[in-house]
């Protein structure tokens, strides 16, 4: 084994000249049965989704030119509405939701873009990409036959379409557009809403086709698109995709090729041989548009990460990896995927297609024509054993769970199972934390108290829904109330239920314990010994969300917040304090005050010390760093820390929690090796039990500047800030 340290992410400025497309012609695009076709030419799609918010307009280029290299010929991006309309009628495409510059380096890569409207994304992001306030229009259902949100989906969706024409980014005006999709996986949802849904698609279709784009409309994971609608799958494996348009084009618009995480779970791992394999069985089997959901998955900045507990990574094990470097052996098994299909392309999209069975689970997929010209893909569908087949007399080796390609129908250019790229090893150098070239930094601190920090927003004797009272201006909503004793009681325990998602609680003023949900289950029940003194007991509660509901019918109604809280043990009786007076503050006071925003100290009084207190909860701590050395992408060790929020240069590097996944649980297993043969599911080859589920949080390099880098923490229940530090990705090459 040589290894070696390279250049990995731009090997070459090679040009292919195979996606070359000047982009300033004005294309024609249509359909048949069989593919797209763009100005008259039949085409195989092979696009890269990038999530132009899950990255910086800096790493724009490269990331295009990453999948470029990697054989991609177009680039695919949902809409992300709630980035784009933060209040009603009052529109943002700066900075990360540029999404006309995004496009346009797309266009000048040579690239196809496909423009997923939405406008509901899900994608683990927050609320579904559907802005909050929207659910505050009075009367408002969303994704149904309903009146106000028919109205604000086509405001914005017709406003997204004027803008991609008025740039002229539509194939048929000389843009890269040349598919676009409305609505998104509704064919999961739609049942749930009963006629009202399916008079709703219908809407949707009509109100899309109305637009006149001049390119195919799409509607994913739906199997009975209206029909001028394109109806196209999303999942681990699409070759027995049989929607209702046999008229139409096999249209793959998901394939998951890893997939997310959340805070307290484990690592998925989809292996790089069973990613080929879908992709090869979809061309294998006649489909003609693939779109790999992530190629790169990215970063959720700030609070944009939906949920409940999707981590601030998005990394998606996406063959280019969070930072933008290619993910080995991933990303070049699949560049040499790629390959071999665009060598097949011409008999693909024109031969005359035949498939012949070579014994159980064992079967030719053959493209001939009249020259005799002709490729084919052979595939053993089975999961154990590698078999030995004749094909055209000649014989075959075919592994387990794998395709070969044929594009000659003689030579077999690429097996799926046989791995030919390079690996890496991938290593974070930690690197400390410097003021002006010295270790010894001089930090500011604030610590807020517990509890009500100016007058209550509200008083209510109830417990209210914690995401009706934020409207998600903020992850913190505070619950405070006091209770009078006149005896301490015997052993008092403080009971709370909440619906989701964390909690940490505080007994006359001290942090007493943090309560929470998971991913899969955000309610829970919080159960602690209190101590109470007699007379007046504060109860401060900071309730938490960590990323809204992103998908789901009705997905818009699920709650957060406290629903429940009691003291046991107090004269022998229960004291039910649920309907005790309550006092509400919104967000912690840092956040009100801006301390996050460069510059300003929120005139607080702020401690200057080179030993910053651990443990501390509701801490601030802010320290001007220098640039880390070298040039490699750059993730913040927080490791050491509790949970909170981080912002370098007052760009949000977004919520951290170095929260574990269990281990030795009953089934929560980790495998030490991953059979890649047979069907995936996100829960087939996890690793990373009882390692924390993010350590790193990606800080683009462009957010530095050499020295003076405001790097502000706000830390919510108490972490040890000198054990931060900033590690550099390396990415080490391995060749045999
Ligand atoms: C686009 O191409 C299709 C098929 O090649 C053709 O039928 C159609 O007339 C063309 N439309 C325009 C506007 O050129
Ligand atoms: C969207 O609504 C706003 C405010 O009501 C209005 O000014 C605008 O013209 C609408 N846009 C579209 C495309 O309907
Ligand atoms: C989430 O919490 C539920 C209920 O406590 C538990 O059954 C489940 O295993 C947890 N899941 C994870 C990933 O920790
Ligand atoms: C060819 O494919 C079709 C559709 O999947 C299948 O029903 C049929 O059995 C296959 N024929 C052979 C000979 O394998
Ligand atoms: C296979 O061999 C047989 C007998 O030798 C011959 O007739 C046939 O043409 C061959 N087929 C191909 C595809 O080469
Ligand atoms: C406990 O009982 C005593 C005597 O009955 C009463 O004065 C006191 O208020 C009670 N305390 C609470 C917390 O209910
Ligand atoms: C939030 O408030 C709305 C009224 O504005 C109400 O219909 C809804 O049930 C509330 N949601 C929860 C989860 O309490
Ligand atoms: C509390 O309950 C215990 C056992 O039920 C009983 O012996 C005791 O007298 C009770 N104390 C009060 C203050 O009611
Ligand atoms: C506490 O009071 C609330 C509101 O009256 C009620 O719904 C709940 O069941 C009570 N909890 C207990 C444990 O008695
Ligand atoms: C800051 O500290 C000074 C001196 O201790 C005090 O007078 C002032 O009120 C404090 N300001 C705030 C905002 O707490
Ligand atoms: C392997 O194939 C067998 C037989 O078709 C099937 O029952 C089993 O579920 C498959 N295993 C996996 C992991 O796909």
């Amino acid at each position: 084994m040589k290894s070696a340290t390279a250049n990995i992410a731009f090997p070459a400025m090679a040009v292919t000249l195979m996606f070359l497309w000047g982009g300033c012609l004005t294309a024609n695009v249509s359909y048949d049965h069989r593919s797209l076709i763009i100005d008259g030419r039949r085409e195989l799609i092979i696009s890269a989704a990038i999530h132009y918010p899950r990255s910086v307009p800096a790493m724009w280029p490269s990331l295009v030119r990453t999948a470029k290299e990697g054989g991609c010929n177009a680039i695919e991006s949902y809409v992300f509405w709630n980035g784009h309309e933060p209040s009603p009628g009052e529109y943002y495409f700066g900075g990360r939701y540029d999404l006309v510059k995004f496009i346009k380096i797309v266009q000048q890569a040579g690239m196809y873009m496909i423009l997923r409207i939405g406008p509901v994304v899900a994608a683990e992001w927050n609320f579904g990409g559907v802005p909050v306030w929207l659910h505050y229009v009075p009367g408002i259902v969303f994704r149904t036959d309903n009146g106000p949100w028919k109205h604000y989906m086509q405001n914005f969706t017709t406003y997204i379409v004027n803008l991609m024409k008025k740039e002229k980014l539509f194939a048929p005006l000389g843009g890269p557009i040349i598919l676009s999709q409305v609505e998104n996986e509704y064919g999961y949802y739609e049942g749930a809403y009963g006629e009202g849904g399916k008079r709703y698609a219908q809407w949707a279709a009509n109100m899309a086709i109305s637009q006149n784009i001049g390119v195919p409309w799409m509607m994913c994971q739906q199997w009975d698109a209206p029909p001028a609608i394109i109806s196209t799958c999303n999942s681990f494996y699409c070759d027995q995709f049989t929607p209702n348009t046999p008229d139409k084009p096999k249209i793959w618009t998901e394939n998951w090729p890893g997939w997310f995480k959340t805070f307290g779970a484990r690592d998925p791992h989809r292996p790089a041989e069973d990613v080929a394999f879908s992709v090869a069985r979809f061309f294998q089997k006649g489909g003609s548009v693939h779109n790999y959901y992530m190629y790169h998955g990215g970063t959720n900045f700030g609070r944009t990460a939906g949920g409940p507990f999707i981590t601030t990574s998005y990394d998606y094990e996406a063959p280019i990896d969070e930072y933008g470097l290619p993910r080995f052996p991933k990303w070049g098994h699949l560049k040499e995927l790629h390959r071999a299909i665009k060598l097949s392309e011409h008999m693909l999209l024109t031969g005359e297609h035949s498939n012949v069975s070579l014994g159980p689970s064992l079967e030719a997929d053959v493209y001939t024509d009249s020259s005799g010209a002709c490729a084919a893909f052979l595939s053993n569908t089975g999961n154990k054993t590698d078999m030995t087949v004749v094909f055209r007399n000649a014989s075959y080796h075919l592994p387990a769970w794998s395709v070969s390609v044929l594009p000659d129908c003689k030579n077999v250019v690429f097996n799926t199972a046989k791995v030919t790229s390079q690996t890496s090893k991938v290593e974070m150098l930690p690197e400390d934390l410097k003021q002006n070239g010295k270790k010894d930094l001089e930090w500011q601190v604030f610590t807020e108290k517990p509890g009500l920090w100016g007058e209550a927003d509200f008083v209510k004797n109830e417990l209210v829904d914690h995401i009706n009272a934020t409207k998600d201006t903020t992850d913190y909503l505070w619950y405070t109330t006091s209770i009078t004793v006149s005896e301490t009681g015997r052993s008092p325990v403080l009971f709370i239920e909440s619906k989701g998602h964390t909690l940490h609680a505080f007994m006359n003023k001290e942090f007493i314990g943090t309560g929470t949900g998971n991913g899969t289950h955000p309610t829970f029940k919080f159960k602690k010994s209190i101590t109470l003194k007699r007379g007046r007991n504060d109860i401060d509660l900071l309730s938490m969300t960590v990323g809204l509901q992103n998908a789901g019918s009705f997905y818009e109604w699920v709650g957060a917040g406290l629903t429940s809280v009691r003291i046991e043990g107090l004269n022998n009786s229960t004291l039910n304090l649920s309907e005790s007076s309550w006092s509400y503050k919104l967000g912690v006071q840092g956040e009100h005050l801006g301390l996050s925003k460069p510059g300003n100290s929120g005139a607080v009084n702020w401690t200057l010390t080179t030993k910053p207190p651990k443990k501390q909860p509701l801490t601030w701590y802010k320290v001007l760093i220098d640039q880390p050395s070298g040039n490699e992408p750059v993730g913040l060790d927080m490791l050491g820390m509790g949970k909170g929020m981080a912002w370098l240069n007052g760009e949000e590097i977004g919520r951290y929690w170095p929260r574990k996944a269990r281990k030795n649980y009953p089934n929560d297993e980790c495998v030490k090796e991953c059979d890649y043969r047979g069907k995936f599911m996100p829960d087939k080859c996890l690793t990373g039990c009882g390692e924390p589920s993010q350590r790193w949080y990606h800080v683009p390099r462009s957010w530095f500047k050499p020295s003076g880098n405001e790097l502000v923490i706000f830390e919510e229940r108490g972490g040890d800030p000198t054990k931060i530090k900033l590690s550099r990705r390396k990415v080490t090459a391995e060749t045999s």
